[in-house]
């Protein structure tokens, strides 16, 4: 099945009002029901190119298009209804007193029934497993795991069809980040078009099928998730580090291990495999010590 195109980047450069030059000739397209990563250092352009497509910023050369339509034609109630981008830190988003209300904030916003308002953001908790207790707690005194969730939800609510979480993850331990990771694909399940920013290069290779890696501003590399760790020399000079199982394979390349492997299952597999292979030149040279008798 082919989907269609639903975010073009063409030679994006941005600069910012003080004058750092944040992205120079970017150019991304991004099919329907793709997950993403973007990857790369701190400072090499990731938030600025997620809020270019989230229409948050507009393009100071080239042009970014959603499903279609240049986001310097369009209003903020189509732009939050296309793409929805949750903040790399959850509170430079949240400004609401009680949890509802600040998942309600978009659909009422969307000048949506209040009765449709309250069933986007029962949905929308229930998606990223907040219980109707927490519904008239203030989301400032909720531990941070909980106001990213609160902040997700908010964007759920709109249900955007391009959802961009900036470093999801980031201060979560490994089980709240697998469960927000593992609701983020199941929205992926559902039709969505994910990306996600981020540091962890485990969740890289668990989740992403596709990922770019930025440096400096420009977009450095961008394929399958196994072909892109297997750059290793590009991606040293980026500063990115590979998942430990794609460095080991890497440590191991000159056994014939297979290099764009990504977890420790297909290490593994790979390590079997290129062992059996040596052993069999042995025995077809003779040296087998065992058949030797
Ligand atoms: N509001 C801003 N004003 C000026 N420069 C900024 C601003 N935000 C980010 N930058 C600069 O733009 C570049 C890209 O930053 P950013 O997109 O935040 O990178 P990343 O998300 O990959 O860490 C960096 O040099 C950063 O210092
Ligand atoms: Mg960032």
């Amino acid at each position: 099945m082919s989907y269609g195109l639903a975010i073009e980047v063409k030679d994006l450069t941005y600069v910012y009002p003080d004058g750092t030059l944040a992205l120079k000739d970017v150019n991304l397209s991004v099919k329907e029901r793709e997950f993403i990563a973007f990857i790369g250092q701190n400072g090499s352009g990731k938030t600025t190119l997620s809020k270019n497509i989230a229409g948050l910023l507009k393009p100071t050369e080239g042009e970014v298009r959603i499903f279609g339509r240049s986001t310097k034609d369009m209003r903020i109630k189509d732009m939050a209804t296309s793409v929805g981008y949750v903040f790399q830190n959850p509170d430079h988003q949240i400004f609401n007193m009680t949890v509802y209300d600040e998942i309600a904030f978009g659909p009422r916003n969307l000048l949506l029934p209040e009765d449709e308002v309250r069933e986007r953001v029962l949905e929308a908790s229930k998606i990223v497993g907040l219980s109707e207790e927490y519904m008239e707690e203030s989301p400032f005194f909720l531990p941070k795991g909980l106001r990213q969730r609160v902040a997700i939800a908010s964007i759920l609510a709109l249900r955007p069809k391009v959802i961009i979480v900036d470093e999801p993850t980031t201060g979560q331990d490994w089980k709240q980040s697998i469960e927000i990771m593992e609701f983020l694909k199941y929205l992926n399940g559902l039709g969505h078009t994910i990306i996600i920013v981020t540091h962890e290069m485990e969740i890289v290779a668990k989740y992403a099928e596709r990922t770019v890696v930025m440096a400096n501003g420009r977009k450095l590399l961008d394929g399958p998730t196994n072909e892109v760790f297997a750059e290793h020399e590009l991606l040293r000079k980026a500063f990115v580090k590979p998942p430990q199982p794609t460095r080991a394979a890497y440590a191991l390349r000159k056994y014939g291990v297979r290099q764009d492997v990504l977890s420790v299952q297909e290490l593994v597999e790979e390590v079997i495999k290129s062992f059996k292979r040596s052993q069999e030149r042995r025995t077809e040279a003779g040296l087998n010590t065992e058949s030797a008798h």
